[in-house]
Protein backbone atom coordinates (compact mmCIF):
# COMPACT_ATOMS: atom_id res chain seq x y z
CA UNK A 1 0.00 0.00 0.00
CA UNK A 2 1.77 3.57 -1.15
CA UNK A 3 0.87 6.52 0.74
CA UNK A 4 -0.12 10.22 -0.68
CA UNK A 5 1.59 13.14 -0.33
CA UNK A 6 -1.07 14.61 2.02
CA UNK A 7 0.69 18.15 1.34
CA UNK A 8 -0.38 18.08 -1.97
CA UNK A 9 -3.89 19.38 -2.97
CA UNK A 10 -4.33 19.49 -6.45
CA UNK A 11 -2.07 18.31 -9.93
CA UNK A 12 -2.36 19.49 -13.45
CA UNK A 13 -1.76 17.12 -16.10
CA UNK A 14 -1.17 17.50 -19.60
CA UNK A 15 -0.84 14.26 -22.38
CA UNK A 16 -0.98 15.51 -25.99
CA UNK A 17 -3.17 14.22 -29.16
CA UNK A 18 -1.12 11.78 -31.02
CA UNK A 19 -0.65 10.60 -34.62
CA UNK A 20 -1.72 6.99 -35.17
CA UNK A 21 -1.00 4.55 -37.96
CA UNK A 22 1.04 6.40 -39.99
CA UNK A 23 -0.32 5.08 -42.77
CA UNK A 24 1.68 1.61 -43.15
CA UNK A 25 1.12 0.86 -38.64
CA UNK A 26 -2.40 0.20 -38.30
CA UNK A 27 -2.58 -0.08 -34.11
CA UNK A 28 1.55 -0.09 -33.93
CA UNK A 29 2.88 3.00 -34.71
CA UNK A 30 2.35 6.65 -33.47
CA UNK A 31 3.69 9.59 -32.54
CA UNK A 32 2.90 12.77 -30.14
CA UNK A 33 1.46 16.08 -31.33
CA UNK A 34 2.64 19.48 -29.35
CA UNK A 35 -0.67 20.86 -29.52
CA UNK A 36 -3.59 20.01 -29.29
CA UNK A 37 -3.93 18.14 -25.89
CA UNK A 38 -6.20 17.92 -22.94
CA UNK A 39 -5.38 18.60 -19.47
CA UNK A 40 -6.83 16.77 -16.36
CA UNK A 41 -6.73 18.36 -12.74
CA UNK A 42 -6.75 15.88 -10.03
CA UNK A 43 -7.98 17.78 -6.70
CA UNK A 44 -7.94 15.33 -3.30
CA UNK A 45 -11.33 15.47 -1.12
CA UNK A 46 -12.07 15.09 2.04
CA UNK A 47 -14.68 12.01 1.78
CA UNK A 48 -16.78 9.87 -0.32
CA UNK A 49 -15.82 8.34 -3.65
CA UNK A 50 -14.15 9.17 -6.67
CA UNK A 51 -15.95 11.92 -8.74
CA UNK A 52 -16.01 13.43 -12.05
CA UNK A 53 -16.98 17.24 -10.95
CA UNK A 54 -16.14 19.09 -13.95
CA UNK A 55 -15.62 18.97 -17.79
CA UNK A 56 -14.62 21.71 -19.82
CA UNK A 57 -14.86 21.85 -23.68
CA UNK A 58 -16.51 18.96 -25.16
CA UNK A 59 -18.92 18.53 -22.00
CA UNK A 60 -21.54 17.13 -23.50
CA UNK A 61 -19.92 14.09 -25.34
CA UNK A 62 -18.20 12.46 -22.61
CA UNK A 63 -19.97 10.53 -20.00
CA UNK A 64 -19.09 11.37 -16.27
CA UNK A 65 -19.53 8.48 -14.34
CA UNK A 66 -16.17 7.71 -13.38
CA UNK A 67 -15.91 3.71 -14.56
CA UNK A 68 -16.98 5.11 -18.17
CA UNK A 69 -15.10 7.79 -18.37
CA UNK A 70 -11.32 7.27 -19.52
CA UNK A 71 -9.49 9.27 -17.91
CA UNK A 72 -12.17 8.12 -14.39
CA UNK A 73 -11.71 4.32 -15.65
CA UNK A 74 -7.61 4.73 -15.88
CA UNK A 75 -7.19 6.47 -12.51
CA UNK A 76 -9.83 3.80 -10.85
CA UNK A 77 -7.52 0.52 -12.00
CA UNK A 78 -4.69 2.58 -10.85
CA UNK A 79 -6.06 3.94 -7.16
CA UNK A 80 -7.15 0.09 -7.19
CA UNK A 81 -3.55 -1.85 -7.74
CA UNK A 82 -1.94 0.83 -5.67
CA UNK A 83 -4.49 0.50 -2.72
CA UNK A 84 -5.33 4.00 -2.04
CA UNK A 85 -8.25 5.08 -1.02
CA UNK A 86 -10.18 6.94 -3.65
CA UNK A 87 -10.88 10.26 -2.86
CA UNK A 88 -10.29 12.70 -5.46
CA UNK A 89 -12.37 14.73 -7.86
CA UNK A 90 -11.37 15.07 -11.45
CA UNK A 91 -11.43 18.06 -13.46
CA UNK A 92 -11.28 17.42 -17.58
CA UNK A 93 -10.24 20.13 -19.54
CA UNK A 94 -10.92 18.66 -23.65
CA UNK A 95 -8.96 20.64 -25.50
CA UNK A 96 -10.23 18.37 -28.78
CA UNK A 97 -13.87 16.58 -29.38
CA UNK A 98 -13.41 13.03 -29.22
CA UNK A 99 -13.92 10.81 -32.70
CA UNK A 100 -11.39 12.73 -34.17
CA UNK A 101 -8.75 10.35 -34.52
CA UNK A 102 -6.00 12.26 -32.49
CA UNK A 103 -6.48 10.23 -29.09
CA UNK A 104 -8.64 12.38 -27.45
CA UNK A 105 -9.63 9.54 -25.30
CA UNK A 106 -5.95 8.44 -24.96
CA UNK A 107 -4.73 11.57 -23.73
CA UNK A 108 -7.58 12.36 -21.19
CA UNK A 109 -6.50 8.61 -19.52
CA UNK A 110 -2.77 9.67 -19.51
CA UNK A 111 -3.17 12.60 -18.27
CA UNK A 112 -5.62 11.21 -15.28
CA UNK A 113 -2.96 9.04 -14.39
CA UNK A 114 0.45 10.91 -14.34
CA UNK A 115 -1.44 12.88 -11.67
CA UNK A 116 -2.44 10.68 -9.16
CA UNK A 117 1.35 9.19 -9.55
CA UNK A 118 2.18 12.85 -8.83
CA UNK A 119 0.31 12.49 -5.37
CA UNK A 120 2.44 9.71 -4.51
CA UNK A 121 5.74 11.25 -5.60
CA UNK A 122 6.40 9.28 -8.50
CA UNK A 123 6.47 5.55 -8.00
CA UNK A 124 5.57 4.66 -11.09
CA UNK A 125 7.60 5.25 -15.02
CA UNK A 126 5.47 6.58 -17.41
CA UNK A 127 5.99 3.22 -19.09
CA UNK A 128 4.88 1.61 -15.74
CA UNK A 129 1.69 3.50 -15.90
CA UNK A 130 0.68 2.52 -19.45
CA UNK A 131 -1.37 -0.61 -18.60
CA UNK A 132 -3.62 1.78 -16.65
CA UNK A 133 -4.20 4.38 -19.00
CA UNK A 134 -5.34 1.68 -21.50
CA UNK A 135 -7.78 0.61 -18.70
CA UNK A 136 -9.16 3.69 -19.38
CA UNK A 137 -8.80 3.70 -23.44
CA UNK A 138 -10.40 -0.08 -23.76
CA UNK A 139 -13.47 2.30 -22.95
CA UNK A 140 -13.47 4.13 -26.70
CA UNK A 141 -12.37 1.27 -28.87
CA UNK A 142 -14.98 -1.48 -27.88
CA UNK A 143 -13.29 -3.50 -25.60
CA UNK A 144 -10.65 -3.38 -28.26
CA UNK A 145 -7.07 -2.49 -27.20
CA UNK A 146 -4.96 -0.63 -28.73
CA UNK A 147 -1.82 1.07 -27.29
CA UNK A 148 -0.44 3.16 -30.10
CA UNK A 149 -2.60 6.56 -28.86
CA UNK A 150 -1.64 5.96 -25.22
CA UNK A 151 1.99 5.35 -25.67
CA UNK A 152 2.67 8.29 -27.64
CA UNK A 153 0.78 10.62 -25.40
CA UNK A 154 2.32 8.99 -22.94
CA UNK A 155 5.88 8.85 -23.72
CA UNK A 156 6.13 11.48 -26.66
CA UNK A 157 8.03 10.66 -30.00
CA UNK A 158 7.42 7.92 -31.99
CA UNK A 159 6.55 4.86 -30.85
CA UNK A 160 6.17 1.50 -31.89
CA UNK A 161 4.19 -0.98 -30.04
CA UNK A 162 5.26 -4.26 -30.49
CA UNK A 163 3.20 -5.78 -28.06
CA UNK A 164 0.21 -5.01 -25.95
CA UNK A 165 0.35 -8.21 -23.47
CA UNK A 166 1.97 -7.69 -22.68
CA UNK A 167 2.51 -4.09 -23.17
CA UNK A 168 6.33 -3.89 -25.11
CA UNK A 169 6.86 -0.04 -26.37
CA UNK A 170 9.81 0.54 -28.56
CA UNK A 171 10.75 4.07 -28.55
CA UNK A 172 11.71 5.24 -32.27
CA UNK A 173 14.48 7.93 -33.04
CA UNK A 174 13.42 10.29 -35.72
CA UNK A 175 14.25 13.06 -37.84
CA UNK A 176 14.28 16.32 -35.39
CA UNK A 177 12.92 18.21 -38.57
CA UNK A 178 9.53 16.43 -39.21
CA UNK A 179 6.93 18.62 -39.35
CA UNK A 180 3.15 17.49 -39.13
CA UNK A 181 0.29 18.73 -39.80
CA UNK A 182 -3.65 17.57 -38.78
CA UNK A 183 -6.89 18.70 -40.46
CA UNK A 184 -9.66 17.46 -38.39
CA UNK A 185 -13.16 17.96 -40.46
CA UNK A 186 -15.71 18.56 -37.98
CA UNK A 187 -17.51 14.39 -38.48
CA UNK A 188 -17.84 12.90 -35.49
CA UNK A 189 -16.60 8.93 -36.46
CA UNK A 190 -16.78 6.70 -33.29
CA UNK A 191 -13.29 4.82 -33.12
CA UNK A 192 -15.25 1.50 -32.29
CA UNK A 193 -17.47 1.87 -35.30
CA UNK A 194 -14.26 2.45 -37.01
CA UNK A 195 -12.74 -0.62 -36.30
CA UNK A 196 -15.84 -2.55 -36.61
CA UNK A 197 -16.06 -1.45 -40.05
CA UNK A 198 -12.55 -3.20 -40.95
CA UNK A 199 -12.19 -6.36 -42.36
CA UNK A 200 -10.89 -9.23 -40.42
CA UNK A 201 -8.98 -11.03 -42.91
CA UNK A 202 -6.35 -9.42 -45.35
CA UNK A 203 -4.41 -11.37 -48.09
CA UNK A 204 -1.24 -12.81 -47.95
CA UNK A 205 -0.02 -10.31 -50.57
CA UNK A 206 -1.59 -7.23 -49.03
CA UNK A 207 0.00 -8.27 -45.85
CA UNK A 208 3.40 -8.77 -47.66
CA UNK A 209 3.15 -5.40 -48.85
CA UNK A 210 2.51 -3.77 -46.07
CA UNK A 211 5.54 -5.41 -44.15
CA UNK A 212 7.57 -3.87 -46.30
CA UNK A 213 6.25 -0.49 -45.81
CA UNK A 214 6.42 -0.50 -42.18
CA UNK A 215 10.12 -1.94 -42.30
CA UNK A 216 11.35 0.49 -44.31
CA UNK A 217 9.64 3.33 -43.03
CA UNK A 218 11.16 2.70 -39.38
CA UNK A 219 14.40 1.79 -41.14
CA UNK A 220 13.81 5.56 -42.79
CA UNK A 221 13.57 7.19 -39.09
CA UNK A 222 16.51 5.68 -37.83
CA UNK A 223 18.80 6.85 -40.78
CA UNK A 224 16.70 9.93 -41.25
CA UNK A 225 16.17 8.80 -45.02
CA UNK A 226 13.15 11.24 -45.76
CA UNK A 227 13.24 9.67 -49.01
CA UNK A 228 12.59 6.00 -47.92
CA UNK A 229 10.02 7.35 -45.38
CA UNK A 230 8.08 9.33 -48.53
CA UNK A 231 7.97 5.78 -50.47
CA UNK A 232 6.73 3.79 -47.65
CA UNK A 233 3.79 6.16 -46.49
CA UNK A 234 1.42 4.21 -47.72
CA UNK A 235 -1.54 1.63 -46.88
CA UNK A 236 -3.34 -1.00 -48.54
CA UNK A 237 -5.14 -2.28 -45.90
CA UNK A 238 -7.03 -0.04 -43.43
CA UNK A 239 -7.13 2.98 -45.77
CA UNK A 240 -8.74 1.76 -48.50
CA UNK A 241 -12.06 0.91 -45.97
CA UNK A 242 -11.82 3.77 -43.77
CA UNK A 243 -10.71 6.46 -46.73
CA UNK A 244 -14.51 6.17 -47.66
CA UNK A 245 -16.35 6.98 -44.85
CA UNK A 246 -14.35 10.02 -44.76
CA UNK A 247 -15.89 12.28 -47.44
CA UNK A 248 -13.05 14.70 -49.18
CA UNK A 249 -11.06 12.38 -47.96
CA UNK A 250 -8.78 11.59 -51.38
CA UNK A 251 -8.87 15.18 -52.33
CA UNK A 252 -7.14 16.21 -49.23
CA UNK A 253 -4.60 13.50 -49.53
CA UNK A 254 -3.70 14.38 -52.90
CA UNK A 255 -3.36 18.81 -52.31
CA UNK A 256 -1.12 17.47 -48.79
CA UNK A 257 0.73 15.45 -51.09
CA UNK A 258 0.89 18.66 -54.20
CA UNK A 259 2.36 20.89 -51.73
CA UNK A 260 5.37 19.32 -50.44
CA UNK A 261 4.41 16.62 -48.05
CA UNK A 262 6.46 13.08 -47.24
CA UNK A 263 3.10 11.30 -46.88
CA UNK A 264 -0.59 11.66 -45.94
CA UNK A 265 -2.89 9.08 -44.43
CA UNK A 266 -5.61 9.30 -41.99
CA UNK A 267 -4.58 9.79 -38.12
CA UNK A 268 -5.71 6.90 -35.94
CA UNK A 269 -9.01 5.99 -36.91
CA UNK A 270 -10.22 9.60 -38.31
CA UNK A 271 -12.00 11.88 -39.71
CA UNK A 272 -8.51 13.79 -39.21
CA UNK A 273 -6.15 13.84 -42.22
CA UNK A 274 -2.02 14.08 -41.52
CA UNK A 275 0.51 15.28 -43.79
CA UNK A 276 3.86 14.70 -41.98
CA UNK A 277 6.40 17.20 -43.90
CA UNK A 278 10.36 17.57 -43.50
CA UNK A 279 9.24 21.37 -42.71
CA UNK A 280 7.17 23.36 -40.45
CA UNK A 281 6.64 25.87 -43.80
CA UNK A 282 5.71 22.74 -46.03
CA UNK A 283 3.44 21.65 -43.36
CA UNK A 284 1.25 25.18 -43.17
CA UNK A 285 0.97 24.91 -46.55
CA UNK A 286 -0.17 21.52 -46.82
CA UNK A 287 -2.78 22.21 -44.39
CA UNK A 288 -3.79 25.23 -46.35
CA UNK A 289 -4.75 23.12 -48.63
CA UNK A 290 -5.82 20.36 -46.99
CA UNK A 291 -8.32 22.94 -45.47
CA UNK A 292 -9.12 24.71 -48.56
CA UNK A 293 -10.62 20.85 -49.63
CA UNK A 294 -13.17 20.78 -46.80
CA UNK A 295 -14.12 24.64 -47.62
CA UNK A 296 -14.80 23.61 -51.15
CA UNK A 297 -17.04 20.68 -49.66
CA UNK A 298 -18.60 23.30 -47.19
CA UNK A 299 -17.43 20.98 -44.08
CA UNK A 300 -15.71 23.31 -40.77
CA UNK A 301 -12.18 22.64 -40.01
CA UNK A 302 -9.29 22.76 -37.79
CA UNK A 303 -6.09 22.42 -38.56
CA UNK A 304 -2.79 21.90 -36.74
CA UNK A 305 0.50 22.06 -37.45
CA UNK A 306 3.32 20.88 -35.19
CA UNK A 307 6.50 19.27 -34.69
CA UNK A 308 6.71 15.98 -33.04
CA UNK A 309 6.44 16.30 -29.51
CA UNK A 310 9.50 14.69 -27.49
CA UNK A 311 8.01 15.35 -23.73
CA UNK A 312 5.01 13.68 -24.03
CA UNK A 313 2.85 13.80 -21.19
CA UNK A 314 3.87 16.42 -18.54
CA UNK A 315 2.96 17.77 -14.82
CA UNK A 316 2.00 21.49 -15.06
CA UNK A 317 1.15 22.42 -11.53
CA UNK A 318 1.39 20.79 -8.13
CA UNK A 319 -0.67 23.02 -5.60
CA UNK A 320 -0.09 22.23 -2.15
CA UNK A 321 -2.30 22.94 1.00
CA UNK A 322 0.15 25.88 2.30
CA UNK A 323 2.08 27.46 -1.09
CA UNK A 324 1.58 27.25 -4.80
CA UNK A 325 4.38 25.31 -6.72
CA UNK A 326 4.95 25.02 -10.22
CA UNK A 327 7.19 21.80 -11.51
CA UNK A 328 8.00 20.61 -14.56
CA UNK A 329 7.58 17.19 -14.70
CA UNK A 330 11.26 15.44 -15.14
CA UNK A 331 10.32 12.41 -16.40
N1 LIG B 1 -4.93 2.43 -34.15
C1 LIG B 1 -6.25 2.83 -33.75
C2 LIG B 1 -7.19 2.64 -34.94
C3 LIG B 1 -6.21 4.26 -33.32
O1 LIG B 1 -6.80 2.97 -36.05
O2 LIG B 1 -8.31 2.18 -34.74
C4 LIG B 1 -7.54 4.81 -32.91
O3 LIG B 1 -7.45 6.22 -32.77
Amino acid sequence: MRSLNEHIREVRAFAPASVTNVSCGFDVLGFALNRPGDEVVVRRKKQGPMCISRVVGDANSIPTEVERNTSGAAILAFVKTMGLDDHFEIEIHKKMAIGTGLGSSAASAVAGVLAVNQFLERPLSKSELLPFALEGEKITSGGDVHADNVAAALLGGFIAVRSVQPVDIIPLHYPSQLACTVVHPHIELPTAEMRRILREQISLHDAVRQWGNIAAFVAGLQNEDLEVMRRSLNDVIIEPVRGKVIPGYEQAKEAALKNGALGSGISGSGPSIFALCDSQEVAQQAGQAMQRVFDELQIQSDVYVSQVNARGAEILEVKRKDERLKMKDER
